[in-house]
């Protein structure tokens, strides 16, 4: 019955978008700000990967269903709305009058496929290691000392360490861990996607590509959060001027968060010791 009222209606059409449209938001936010942990270096940002795929493993997979089956809903949603749109449109292309029609709101469909493509090759390169396997298979020797794993981060020394440490190690069975005799920290691997995502911007293409593909989103964004104030209800022209801003200055904070990243990395600002 909701599905039947979900395919007939608009209205409805709309909420999914906008409901769907605030969770992908809360995602993108979220994750920014996990970004940012690149800055402050390798250990720090392997820790924050390895926290998220490996400690709250169940969870990160059940949000994992809700981003897929939000997206879902909101793409297939919005090429619906876009089809009940031109039919109820006919003579669209006779009069070209977008006066009312913003550049944003009316290239909103085309802004999204974009980024949809973004996406699936942004999974494909940072989590599937499909594209630039060379970047995804970069391994971390850590210790739990923060000290040591600065001395531990480039390969030269890791390997050396790892080989001095098996010597005298007793070799952890459970998974790649040597635990060293006396006061020595324990020495584990894990997944470098702090030396992934510094190889993968410094090839000016990707980070070319990814500059694009923000700026690009910074724009879907700004219109999508405030047409989902005005679907849920939100349409006072008091308090919209507001929500322009605030949606504007969002967005923008939004883009510079995640460009902030390929900028600093292709100009050699961070990411020096990998
Ligand atoms: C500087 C920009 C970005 C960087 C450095 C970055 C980094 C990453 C990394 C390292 C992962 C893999 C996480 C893992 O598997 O452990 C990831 C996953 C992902 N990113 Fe980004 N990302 C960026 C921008 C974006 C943007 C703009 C979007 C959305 C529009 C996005 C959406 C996703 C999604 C959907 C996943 C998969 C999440 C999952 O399955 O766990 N990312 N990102």
């Amino acid at each position: 019955m909701i599905l039947i009222n979900y395919l007939k209606s608009t209205i409805l059409s709309k909420f999914v978008m906008a409901v769907t449209g605030i969770i992908l938001v809360l995602f993108i936010i979220g994750h920014c700000i996990g970004n940012m942990q690149l800055f402050i270096g390798r250990e720090s940002f392997n820790s924050y990967a390895y926290f998220l795929q490996e400690r709250i493993g169940e969870l990160l997979w059940i949000m994992r269903i809700g981003l897929i089956l939000s997206l879902i809903f909101h793409v297939v949603t919005s090429i619906r709305l876009k089809f009940l749109n031109l039919g109820a449109k006919p003579k669209k292309y006779e009069v070209k009058n977008y006066v009312k029609a913003k550049l944003t709101s009316r290239t909103m469909i085309w802004t999204g496929i974009m980024i949809f493509a973004f996406v699936t090759y942004h999974i494909l390169q940072f989590t599937t290691g499909t594209i630039y396997p060379g970047d995804y298979n970069r391994t971390d020797y850590y210790t739990t000392n923060a000290m040591s794993v600065k001395k531990l981060g480039s390969d030269e020394c890791c390997t050396k360490s790892r080989e001095a440490t098996a010597k005298d190690a007793i070799i952890n069975y459970r998974g790649n861990q040597y635990e060293t005799a006396g006061n020595h920290p324990i020495i584990s691997e894990r997944h470098d996607a702090y030396g992934m995502v510094i190889h993968g911007f410094r090839r000016p293409i990707v980070a070319i590509l990814y500059i694009i593909g923000m700026i690009l989103l910074g724009f879907h964004l700004n219109h999508a959060i405030q047409s989902a104030f005005q679907t849920l209800g939100y349409n006072n022209p008091k308090y919209f001027n507001k929500i322009v801003v605030g949606s504007t200055v969002l967005s923008t904070l939004i883009v510079l968060c995640f460009i902030s990243l390929p900028i600093t990395i292709i100009f050699g600002l961070v990411g020096g010791g990998v």
